[in-house]
């Protein structure tokens, strides 16, 4: 066979001569080993390397980071790969993945710093076969990989496979035990286990399948079968080979899977430490550089490589930690997130807070110092990783500004906690029940206290603070949040599980024709949809499949065709009308479901029957406002660039209703008002050039090779992609209008933006570091939000005559209050709300200002007559209160030539409740 052929691979010699060079062996770095794995598979056995995915998922793909080098391979595993997809040619596939591990099934957060191998992020070194080679090729490329590649001992190696579950009928993997007996692995050496260690599943139902472990044992020449899968450190497993066998059905049985695959994952940094002769991860050359720089820093003191106990200031765990931490922030922020309150977003927050804590307060750290290991960071991992290299400035600013805010945060919170625990009149070592402790985080002391920092500063005051209470608030938080998503869901969308999709099938319903949604011309000032006509091929109601649905009821309608938009990037759906020979449907949401698209409906009147023919009528109106929103959604995106520079803003989220557009889009810096002024003008500027919006199909790859396409971060594109671009098309027609905006979208849109009018921002809010969310309106709305900007600034302009003039000033008061209340109306431009308000601030700052101004000469003059009212006789009664100073007495006393005598004031103060006495003589 192929693997017993001479062994003449180059990177293998180059290393052997080393070895026999050098009296002392010389063990490859981590770089060396990761090249080795990818150059064995891709250059001795034909695998393709395919470039790790990002750590942040796809698009609906859940919320947890990418933990292992399969995940971007589900669609071969499920069968559900685009047979026109570049993936769908995949065969022999190798990688290293960057995976993280924070949250979910596999959460190692808790465990980083307390030993040697856990991490939150990591390596996976993999190779795959889709349909390809099976369990024979899969182990012995895996042995010959370790034995003769990374030259470990063959008697330290342990291997073992799945050993059969009588309940799921299934029998033990003989035929991975005796591909490993014709390896050469001695029987003692080749061990069952069961479901828990030897059978691997993405979730309850879909692929899955027996797998086999190798494990490694560090001390060798003796037995040690029975330390495997005992958590010993001293035998340890490398590497998983998962061989999909089996489709797992929602009833749980298992059915044989037409086409097998091998996914296998290695973790490199527990490789590294095998080869590099080290039980613990954190001495490998992964690690070795962030140490060496963080004792560098001189504050610190040395790592010892102690764990719990030993570890007794906790001076090696916080090593750890930051090391660990800072590939973790950096990986994920290269990637494109940012730290922030939700989902994935707050997990990096709740890591760099963590980082910056161990780092500030247990190796005191310098402030700053943090951001440096980025650059340690992509010297060990930017060569793997390239993009990790492209923009270390954004990282490390987005590292300083977080810890800068965690700074600000703590000595706030660290302020707010002293009051407390002085209000209670008790000493720091006392606990803090769990009302008190939900009070401090939800703000009834001060300012709220976050948990993290909650937490933080207990343990640095040593105060026992019960967090049961926060704790069951939050999972209630989350309930009803989830509760709420949920209820939006079956409210609005239908969910067709693989039951209805093989009914669906069954029925001979085919998948839903909906070009239609694109099929409208513009005509003068509006558009003309084709009403299209399309036979009802199923109805559902109440969950199940029915003939008819009667008045009054609720349904799901699929028609063969259609011309409603459903739901999709970002673009709420199309509402409207389903007319048949019997009756009426009121169509409120639209959702698609593997091709089928959904009308979620109410009969209006009569009854509705499947066979029917009807014809689809849109609320045309809300199609048009949707079509100018998003294509002002381009124009956005496009002027962001324009005005902010190309390389920062990326964007994050996007909705587009008939009444508004919402774009969230990260961008470090602040946004002032000329910004917001000359990306407005920049919108307005392509209005007015009434710039036709073209859009074209074409396969994914031709579209990526546009000049300057935008395409969303880590979306799954299908391989038939449109492009909308305003302007022409690059290279599809030339010489006309040049291009802005060229962006991959599903979405409709105008044909030409003059069909906007107008363009105006109305909110620019920061959703959190780094994520800005803008709002605006086109159309009518943003006429009338000019408009109503011009007349508030009449407004504004009246009531500024008036107090620099001094006139009608008893009316101050009314005329802020409604100039204000007309402020925060919606529909309002931002730039000159934000103006507005300003002016405003400071034209009461001046009335204030002068409105006391007058109040104090007043006062003065007052008291300068009772002087002169009482010059003659010897004491002077008065009640003067602290709104004239007693420096402002005195004074007035002095000048005053008539009254030269001893002077007796009582002087009350401001509230009013303290007396006091004062004797002054002139
Ligand atoms: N997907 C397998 C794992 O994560 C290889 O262990």
């Amino acid at each position: 066979m192929y693997l017993s052929n001479g062994w003449s691979w180059c990177q293998h010699r180059v290393w052997k001569q080393m070895l026999r060079g050098l009296s002392t062996r010389v063990n490859p770095a981590s770089k060396e080993i990761r090249k080795m794995f990818l150059d064995f598979f891709m250059e001795r056995h034909g695998h393709e390397y395919v470039h790790s995915s990002s750590v942040i998922p796809p698009k609906g793909q859940g919320t947890y980071f990418t933990n292992a080098g399969m995940n971007q391979f589900k669609p071969l595993f499920l069968g559900t790969a685009d047979a026109m997809s570049e993936m769908s040619r995949y065969r022999r596939v190798v990688n290293s993945q960057k995976c993280i591990r924070v949250g979910g099934k596999h959460n190692n957060l808790d465990d980083v710093g307390k030993d040697f191998t856990h991490h939150t992020f990591f390596e996976m070194l993999g190779n795959w076969s889709f349909a390809d080679y099976f369990k024979t090729e899969a182990c012995a490329m895996a042995l010959q990989l370790l034995t003769q590649v990374y030259h470990l001992h063959t008697d330290r190696l342990y291997v073992t496979y799945f050993g059969g579950n009588s309940l799921l009928s299934l029998p033990p993997d003989e035929e991975c035990r005796q591909v490993w007996l014709s390896l050469g692995i001695p029987p003692e050496r080749v061990l069952p286990f069961g479901m828990k260690d030897n059978f691997w599943d993405m979730g309850n139902t879909g692929p899955c399948g027996p797998c086999s472990e190798i494990h490694y044992d560090h001390i060798g020449n003796r037995n040690a079968a029975s330390l495997v899968n005992t958590g010993s450190p001293d035998v340890v497993e490398i590497w998983n080979l998962v061989f999909m066998q089996f489709d797992r059905l929602a009833d749980q049985t298992l059915k044989s899977l037409p086409r097998q695959h091998v996914d296998t994952g290695m973790g490199l940094e527990r490789l590294c430490a095998v080869i590099q002769g080290t039980r613990s991860n954190y001495d490998t050359d992964l690690f070795s550089p962030l140490f060496d720089h963080i004792r560098q820093a001189g504050t610190a003191p040395g790592y010892h490589g102690n764990v719990g106990a030993a570890d007794e200031k906790g001076i090696d765990s916080a090593y750890r930690i930051v090391a660990d931490h800072a590939r973790m922030f950096t990986v994920t922020i290269a990637d494109g997130l940012l730290p922030g309150n939700e989902d994935l977003e707050h997990k990096l927050r709740h890591i760099l807070h963590r980082c910056i804590h161990q780092a500030l307060c247990i190796l005191h750290l310098p402030h700053g110092f943090l951001s440096g290991l980025v650059d340690v960071v992509v010297d060990s991992l930017g060569e793997a990783y390239p993009e990790i290299s492209k923009d270390v400035p954004k990282i490390k600013d987005v590292v300083n500004m977080t810890e800068d805010r965690y700074l600000s945060n703590l000595t706030q919170a660290r302020k707010t906690l002293e009051k407390f625990l002085s209000s209670q009149k008790t000493g720091t070592d006392r606990l803090i029940c769990g009302e008190e402790a939900l009070g401090l985080y939800e703000g009834r002391y001060g300012p709220p206290i976050s948990l993290e920092i909650l937490t933080t500063l207990a343990e640095e005051k040593g105060l026992s603070v019960d967090m049961t209470t926060i704790e069951l608030k939050l999972k209630e938080d989350r309930e009803t949040s989830y509760r709420a998503s949920n209820m939006s869901q079956s409210a609005s969308s239908f969910h067709l599980d693989h039951h209805a999709l093989q009914r669906l099938q069954e029925m001979g319903v085919p998948e839903t024709e909906d070009s239609g949604k694109y099929d409208y011309k513009r005509m003068g000032d509006s558009y003309d949809f084709t009403t299209i006509r399309a036979c009802v091929c199923a109805l559902v109601h109440d969950g199940t499949f029915v003939d008819c649905v009667q008045s009054g009821e609720q349904c799901w309608v699929i028609l063969d065709r259609t011309s409603f938009y459903a739901e999709s990037g970002g673009q709420v759906s199309d509402q409207g009308e389903i007319i048949t020979q019997t009756g009426r449907l009121l169509v409120t949401d639209v959702q698609k479901v593997k091709g089928y698209v959904l009308h979620i409906a109410t009969v209006t009147s009569g009854q509705v029957q499947v066979g029917e023919s009807s014809l689809c009528k849109l609320d045309q109106a809300r199609r048009e406002g949707c079509m100018r929103n998003h294509t002002a959604t381009h124009l956005l995106n496009f002027a962001l660039r324009e005005t902010l520079g190309h390389d920062g803003i990326r964007q994050q989220g996007s909705l587009v209703t008939p009444q508004r557009l919402t774009f969230d889009f990260s961008y470090l810096g602040s946004i002032d008002s000329q910004q917001l002024t000359e990306i407005e003008v920049c919108v307005k500027k392509l209005i007015a050039e009434r710039r036709e919006v073209t859009k074209a199909e074409m396969t994914l790859a031709a579209a990526q090779s546009l000049p300057n396409l935008v395409k969303l971060e880590n979306e799954l594109y299908p391989s038939n992609v449109r492009v909308v671009a305003v302007g022409t098309i690059p290279g599809e027609v030339s010489g006309r209008a040049e291009n802005s905006s060229v962006e991959l979208c599903a979405g409709t849109h105008v044909d030409n933006t003059a069909d906007l009018t107008e363009f105006c921002v109305i909110r620019l809010t920061s959703v959190s570091l780094g994520t800005k969310r803008m709002t605006a309106v086109t159309g009518r709305d943003a006429v009338q939000a000019v408009q109503t900007s011009h007349e508030l600034e009449d407004v504004y302009k009246q009531l500024e005559e008036c107090v620099l003039n001094g006139r009608n000033m008893e009316k101050w008061v009314q005329w802020e209050k409604q100039l204000n209340k007309g402020l925060s109306e919606e529909l309002v431009q931002k730039t000159k709300r934000d103006e507005l308000l300003d002016k405003l601030r400071r034209l009461g700052d001046k009335m204030s200002h002068q409105m006391n101004k007058d109040e104090k000469s007043r006062r003065i003059e007052d008291f300068v007559s009772l002087v002169d009212e009482h010059k003659d006789s010897p004491f002077l009664i008065s009640d003067v209160t602290m709104e004239i100073t007693i420096k402002q007495m005195m004074k007035t006393l002095h000048s005053s030539a008539s009254y030269r005598k001893p002077t007796f004031l009582v002087v009350r103060s401001k509230n009013g409740e303290n007396s006091e006495l004062l004797v002054k003589h002139t």
